[in-house]
């Protein structure tokens, strides 16, 4: 496997870049946005393929570098299903699996921090975000946090995990890079409290300045989604409720670049194929699918909100295959446009 904890030295920040081996799929979890070209460069240097991009929650403290990731590689952006950011590709749940080729995440919901921290399990370790850090938790007192919440995320979700699962926290301002749940339960201490009650009565007394980048950061973190909009100027994007028209109709192809997880759980256009979007660039190729497709048959991707969709049409026109449009908005604004679903 290659690991690799990546440190913002302004915001104190880690970032961690996983992939099964050189020449293959990777993931980087809480990048920040300054740091992009460092990533970037990284990857091309150990031959990776970034594929997708997490955040834990909505940071206070630096801007994500979600969006330019994506906007650079092509890379699915990725956060739990209750963020505030107006778009990402892909939003997860608590039991849903994060996958790359060769590597698989669990997801953990893990309010308190923000309500909309998750934490991600692998194997030996643990990716906490800012629930659980080194010798601290984080902060609840704003952002809809929540000490409560916490209490319940840590001693009843994260602490049971074994005691020698290694704990990557997205922060730290001491220099520790690496902990593990059993010496956090030991030597933590704000772990060191007798009930719900006194972890609460602690975290509402901390009284702790607001972040400095907080009124710059939250506002752009909340604001990463890719410009739809440039799609659409090029007549490439169907709105949903044109889209409705298309079903059955025997010279379109629908195409659903979802994973199966995600039809599993949201349901699919009746008629619409299935190819997800890691599977594009072969798709598109010479001998691929969609060129054979395209051919004679409008391609219409869709995928969770339009993201994916929107650069896969990007994709399929620079590859030549005039007939590719997307369903702006995706299988959501589809559902609100009243579009039947298949279970
Ligand atoms: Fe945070």
């Amino acid at each position: 496997m290659i690991f690799r904890q990546l440190f913002d030295n302004v915001s104190g920040t880690y970032s961690y870049l996983i992939a099964s081996r050189r020449g293959a799929e990777a993931l980087i979890i809480d990048p920040v946005l300054e740091k992009v070209d460092r990533y970037i460069q990284l990857l091309n240097e150990l031959d990776l393929r970034l594929v997708k991009a997490v955040d834990t929650h909505l940071h206070a403290d630096h801007v994500t570098g979600l969006g330019a990731l994506r906007d650079r590689t092509r890379c699915v952006t990725v956060m739990g299903e209750n963020t505030k950011a107006d778009v990402v590709s892909m939003r997860l749940a608590d039991g849903d699996r994060l996958g790359i080729e060769g590597i698989s995440l669990d997801v953990i919901y893990t309010p308190g921090h923000t309500d909309d921290s998750y934490s991600f399990t692998m194997e030996d370790r643990v990716f906490t975000g800012d629930t659980l850090l080194i010798r601290g938790t984080g902060r609840t007192d704003f952002q809809n946090g929540n000490a409560r919440a916490q209490y319940d995320s840590i001693f009843n979700r994260l602490l049971r995990l074994p005691d020698d699962t290694l704990v990557y926290p997205a922060h730290d301002y001491k220099g520790d890079t690496v902990s593990t749940i059993g010496e956090e339960r030991r030597c933590n201490p704000r772990l060191q409290v007798k009930s719900v009650d006194e972890y609460v009565e602690l975290m509402n007394n901390l009284k702790l300045p607001n972040p400095k980048m907080m009124d710059v950061a939250v506002p752009a973190n909340m604001r990463i989604g890719l410009a739809q909009d440039a799609v659409a100027q090029k007549g490439w994007a169907l709105l949903a409720s044109e889209a409705l028209g298309l079903i059955g109709l025997p010279d379109v192809a629908l195409v659903d670049l979802r994973e199966q997880s995600e039809r599993d759980r949201h349901g699919t256009i009746p008629g619409s194929l299935h190819e997800p979007y890691t599977k594009l660039s072969d798709n598109i190729g010479p001998a691929g699918l969609m060129r054979a497709l395209g051919s004679n048959r409008r391609v219409v991707f869709y995928c969770a909100y339009g993201e994916r969709s929107a650069m896969a049409v990007q994709a399929a026109q620079e590859a030549g295959i005039t007939s590719a449009c997307h369903i702006q908005g995706g299988i959501a604004a589809w559902k609100e446009a009243g579009g039947p679903i298949e279970h």
